[in-house]
């Protein structure tokens, strides 16, 4: 057992996907869990933006007792977790695009990606890109608006399945055959998705290999199984009364939220 907390942020509620399967690893841990949801989305903003507030958040956290953090926000790791490794003496796991499977995983060399602006925008995409994507077809398709829709809660609303439909249509045209969700509050939508796209298409979600490696980290063996639940205590820089709303829908979880 890790005796510190953990720490989990994202722009939002987009790393409740990653917070899932993190409880289903580790149940003895207590986390922390931070939605930033008064300054979401971060897809949009500059990275000075997205740096500062990742700034505030850690060292938050930090005066918390974190021992580790996990940025579960592609948009953010993209940005940040390199200089953080530096900056701060506590691990940090990341999330990234999972180019690397879904490269293994295609059958017709052609793959596409939904991501933030941001995300699509950055260097260290570029370099997954050229480490992994060499031999195939990789589409990026970059979705304003579409993590707000989860914010909302707003998973399978007629205007979301609008706005996925045009983000997924120049995917579809290339003929991809593997569809990475590259930002987590996606993977709320990937039911959705899965009704609008061909049953042979395979998504990519990288929230359990995000869980896999927090557990190498601190040293739990994550093929156990395991029944329990562990503490977490979730926070919001947003409206606590909303947030509760979303969790209840999204989770299907009544919990208390506490401002952060
Ligand atoms: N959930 C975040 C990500 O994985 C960011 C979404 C947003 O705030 O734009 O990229």
């Amino acid at each position: 057992m890790n005796h510190n907390p953990i720490g989990i942020f994202d722009s939002g509620l987009g790393g409740l996907s990653v917070l899932q399967q993190v409880c289903k690893l580790l149940p003895d841990e207590t986390i922390l869990y931070v939605a930033d949801s008064a300054h979401a989305p971060y897809g949009c903003k500059d990275e000075s933006f997205v740096e500062q507030r990742s700034r505030i958040i850690t060292e938050k956290l930090l005066e918390q007792g974190a021992g580790v953090i996990v940025i579960a926000c592609n948009t953010a790791t993209a940005s940040i977790i390199d200089q953080f490794r530096q900056d701060y003496g506590i691990p940090f796991v990341g999330v990234e695009p999972g180019i690397k499977p879904a490269v293994q995983l295609t059958q017709n060399a052609r793959v596409g990606v939904l991501a933030t602006t941001a995300t699509i925008a950055s260097e260290r995409y570029q370099q997954l890109i050229q480490r992994y994507a060499q031999s195939i077809k990789l589409y990026s398709q970059a979705c304003p608006g579409l993590a707000d829709k989860v914010e909302q809660g707003a998973v399978a609303a007629a205007d979301t399945r609008a706005l996925l439909n045009k983000y997924l249509q120049p995917l579809l045209q290339q003929d991809i055959d593997t569809l990475v969700l590259g930002c987590t509050h996606y993977s709320f939508l990937s039911d959705t998705i899965r009704e609008m796209v061909n049953a042979d298409i395979t998504l990519v979600d990288t929230s359990r290999a995000v869980a896999d490696q927090l557990s190498r980290i601190i040293g739990q063996d994550e093929n156990k199984t395991i029944s329990r639940s562990p503490a977490v205590h979730y926070f919001t820089t947003g409206s606590v009364a909303a947030t509760r709303q979303a969790i209840k829908t999204l989770l299907e979880l009544d919990i208390h939220v506490e401002p952060f």
